[in-house]
């Protein structure tokens, strides 16, 4: 398995190359530069049903044919078909009144784990051999629809007994979208902000004080279970690993991330050694949002150019601003590329009709620089113009295969601030090749977060990032292509 793994680590980075380079290359030499990387095109069932061209189409051709195999436990006592299915009929646990977003992701999480478990690469013998192991606790089930004091225990102790577990716990791999779970800032004392490298030490010495079993954190995790769980690869919907050794903490507080949300969220040590993001991809499971495929001929039938709603009321972290840049001013409106849909909220069949039938619609940072806009615009077949400087420092998409470019149109926010409708009108005007790159880049990213969309590519690029996240380069911030910095008026 070793020699194949390297064998696709060698196919796939020349493609990574090429992805990096197309973006240091001046407009209108992209596709000509990633058509030298291509390789001649076999005929693929499915795909031919589905516009991938060029780089994308090299890139889905790999991960298709990746060697990967992986185990997965099917012990029920990790499994926890009770907590599954009063998620599913929605009878909930969750008696917080914060957190009511965790009922949503706790579809997400069911969605991946089902497409994990029924897919082709997966073995049920000679599990020794697998490339990675995947942990199947449903955290966020247990957390929002079972009993997190009782099942994670349990179902946590059914892993540290098994063999499997004891021998290779480097090779096991466990997803969630619970932000709070395996995030750092579990210790924190409230108010206290931090430098980074600060929180080590006073985890240490906590751990050491009080020795085991203090108070889990409401996914039923206790400090001990991280200490245990330290070697596992995880993947979250935050690249903690990326946040708090890459982003000076200067740029964070630049950036009002210092504000009280922030603070308790993801500030010091990843607590395993390994961990990639997914950010908000299982926001492109929405049934709310109707799937569409996005053509140049459908592109170009679209009515609406934008398509951007937003509450009235104001949202934290200094981030009204940015949301409401675009609604308040007349003067912004009637200035953006016509027709477009642009103001506070509206009815959702409304929104969702109006949706599938826009060309480019704007994703502006919130609370924090996670969004799920992208992931619904990549669903509805809509271009998403990324307004969040950091997104990609705080929670990049299967990192090791795209960059934001691939899919988005990103814009710096000091500019959208500046001149709303200047900054969208001037990014939208893409050539005829930069479209199609862009629609085929977007084709891709829907193929890795849905895993019901025809021709699916999620397990693949699921297997393939975790196969990554577990080599040291992944960690290595000053190669070409990792995360770059938004540049901040310094
Ligand atoms: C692509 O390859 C051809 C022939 O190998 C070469 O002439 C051309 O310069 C290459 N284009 C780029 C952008 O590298
Ligand atoms: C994790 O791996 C390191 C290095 O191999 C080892 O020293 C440590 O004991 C491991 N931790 C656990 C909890 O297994
Ligand atoms: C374009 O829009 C028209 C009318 O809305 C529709 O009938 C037609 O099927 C659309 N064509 C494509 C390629 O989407
Ligand atoms: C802005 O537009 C709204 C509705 O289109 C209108 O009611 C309002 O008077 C306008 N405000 C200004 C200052 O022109
Ligand atoms: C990180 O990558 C750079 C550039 O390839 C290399 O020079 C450096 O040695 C690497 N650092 C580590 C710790 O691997």
């Amino acid at each position: 398995m070793k020699k194949l793994e390297s064998a696709l680590i060698r196919l796939v980075l020349p493609l990574l190359g090429a992805f990096v380079a197309v973006q240091l290359l001046p407009r209108g030499i992209r596709l000509e530069h990633v058509e030298n990387h291509t390789q001649p095109e076999h005929h693929h069932h499915h795909e031919e049903e589905i516009p991938v061209k060029s780089s994308s189409r090299y890139l889905a051709q790999q991960l298709k044919e990746a060697p990967y195999r992986y185990y997965m436990y099917d012990d029920p006592v990790m499994t926890q078909k009770k907590a599954r299915d009063n998620a599913r009929n929605e009878k909930w646990t969750w008696t917080r009144s914060w957190g009511q977003r965790y009922k949503d992701y706790v579809k997400w999480e069911l969605a991946y784990l089902k497409a994990l478990e029924e897919h082709p690469w997966r073995i049920f013998d000679s599990p020794e051999t697998a490339d990675f192991i995947v942990i199947p606790i449903p955290i966020n089930a247990i957390s929002v629809a079972g009993d997190p004091k009782e099942d994670t225990p349990r179902a946590l102790e059914a892993l540290y007994q098994h063999e499997l577990f004891q021998k290779f716990p480097e090779k096991h791999v466990w997803m969630t979208f619970l932000e709070y779970a395996f995030a750092p800032r579990i210790n924190l004392p409230s108010r206290v902000i931090l430098e980074p490298g600060d929180l080590r030490g006073k985890r240490k010495r906590k751990r050491k004080q009080k020795g085991k079993k203090e108070k889990p954190d409401a996914a039923g995790l206790y400090m001990e279970d991280y200490a245990r769980l330290e070697n596992i690869t995880t993947a979250l919907p935050v690249d903690h690993h990326a946040w708090n050794h890459k982003v000076p903490y200067s740029i964070k507080e630049q950036q009002g991330w210092t504000c009280e949300e922030m603070q308790k969220f993801s500030w010091g040590e990843p607590f395993t050694k390994h961990s990639w993001s997914m950010s908000f991809m299982g926001a492109a499971l929405d049934l709310k949002t109707s799937l569409e495929p996005l053509t140049v001929e459908s592109f170009q039938n679209k009515t609406y150019h934008y398509l951007y709603h937003s509450r009235t009321t104001p949202s934290v972290c200094n981030s009204t601003p940015h949301r409401h840049a675009l609604i308040i001013s007349n003067q912004t409106r009637e200035a953006l590329h016509q027709p477009c849909s642009i103001g506070f909220d509206i009815d959702p069949a409304e929104w969702n009709r109006r949706f599938k039938d826009t060309k480019f619609c704007p994703c502006i940072r919130g609370d924090n620089p996670n969004t799920r806009c992208v992931f619904r615009s990549i669903r509805a077949g809509c271009i998403p113009i990324v307004v969040s400087d950091l997104l990609e420092d705080f929670a990049p998409v299967y990192k090791s295969l795209l960059r934001l470019k691939d899919y988005s149109i990103p814009i710096r926010e000091q500019d959208f601030l500046q001149d709303p409708a200047k900054a969208l009108n001037e990014a939208t005007k893409t050539t005829d090749e930069e479209l199609a790159i862009l629609i085929d880049g977007v084709n891709l990213l829907k193929r890795m977060v849905v895993p019901s969309y025809p021709a699916s590519l999620f397990v693949e690029a699921f297997a393939h990032e975790t196969m990554a996240s577990q080599q040291s380069d992944y960690y290595n911030y000053s190669l070409v292509g990792t995360v770059q910095y938004a540049s901040i008026g310094s």
